[in-house]
């Protein structure tokens, strides 16, 4: 069996009862360490922990090479480790495709997830659109495809939840180019430039998917003992120092109701420009008054 475990978000007892159990029977037990982190535990902590070695599992592995990881999983238990959810943000439907393609049976046990975990800043998750990805911009390399899912969303008043990229191991290009295996430190966004990006986006494409003065609120460290929210503009994010990975950002909706607003500016520095932003901003993203149709001119 191959087994995908979620191991929530931050401790190692953070996973569930029947996680471990299934840990405890696999003869072999990776750890998917490209996507996320596990912020209170490491690799040693794990192993003694299950009371079993922990092999990492790096992008090139899970995505090019997973035939080591499903090799032999009809007659051994084989467990892959996941931070978060299996399904939460990255899926890994890749690897249970080709698990099923060689007929190998797999199961998924589940966990809390940075996609629902997000609801502890206050806002509702019914009120979320497309989660979108803000990945290191580089000289030559600034994509920018997340802008319009956010206009998108935020025209229809929804919540935009945005991940911030790590890069655990990477090649810098001259060593990927002359095929040295040596890797970069790894790297988290923050959340200042994170909203320099946003900013820059925005300032490029004029169109006003939001402004400098659109609230958002920042999320750092959730479900560990150093959980941080801060809310206030995309502009003052953008000073804002986060302190330890990892961090995901809010951009708020229009459809911001009342409740969620008064949990918001718990965490604002200032709670009545804060106020005065969210409904600055309403007014301004509020779309144009629906006309009915003139059914005399139409006929
Ligand atoms: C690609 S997602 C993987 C999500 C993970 N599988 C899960 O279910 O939570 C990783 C990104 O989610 C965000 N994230 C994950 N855990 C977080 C946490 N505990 N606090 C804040 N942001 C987090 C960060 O932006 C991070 O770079």
């Amino acid at each position: 069996m191959l087994y995908l475990i979620g191991l929530g978000l931050s401790y190692t007892s953070d996973i569930t009862v029947r996680g471990l159990e299934c840990i405890k029977k696999c003869n072999r037990i990776y750890l998917e360490h490209y996507t996320s982190i596990l912020m209170a535990a490491s690799l040693e902590e794990l192993e003694d922990f299950y009371g079993k070695p922990v092999t990492l599992a790096d992008r090139e592995m899970v995505e090019s090479g997973c035939e080591e990881i499903l090799h032999d999983a009809d007659k051994h238990d084989v467990a892959f480790l996941v931070v978060g959810d299996p399904f939460g943000a990255t899926t890994h439907t890749d690897l249970v495709l080709r698990a099923k393609r060689q007929g190998l049976p797999v199961e998924v046990i589940h966990n809390a997830s940075v996609m629902n975990a997000v609801g502890s800043c206050g806002l509702q998750l019914y009120n979320f659109g497309q989660t979108v990805s803000m990945v290191f911009f580089t000289d030559s390399w600034r994509p920018d495809s997340w802008y319009n899912k956010i206009w998108e969303n935020r025209k229809i008043g929804l919540h935009t939840l945005v991940l911030l990229d790590i890069k655990v191991k990477e090649q810098s290009i001259e060593n990927m180019a002359r095929g040295r295996l040596i890797y970069e430190p790894p790297r988290y966004m923050s959340i200042a430039q994170c909203c320099e990006q946003l900013l820059e986006i925005e300032e490029n494409r004029g169109t006003k998917a939001y402004t400098p003065n659109t609230p958002a609120v920042a999320i750092s460290r959730l479900g560990s003992a150093t959980q941080t929210f801060k809310s206030g503009t995309i502009e003052e994010l953008a000073n804002y120092d986060s302190g330890e990975p990892l961090h995901s950002l809010v951009i708020l909706g229009r459809q911001c109701h009342e409740l969620e607003l008064e949990y918001l500016l718990e965490f604002a520095e200032n709670k009545e420009m804060l106020q005065e932003a969210v409904v600055r901003d309403q007014e301004y993203f509020k779309p144009a008054a629906w006309v009915p149709p003139n059914e005399e001119q139409d006929e």
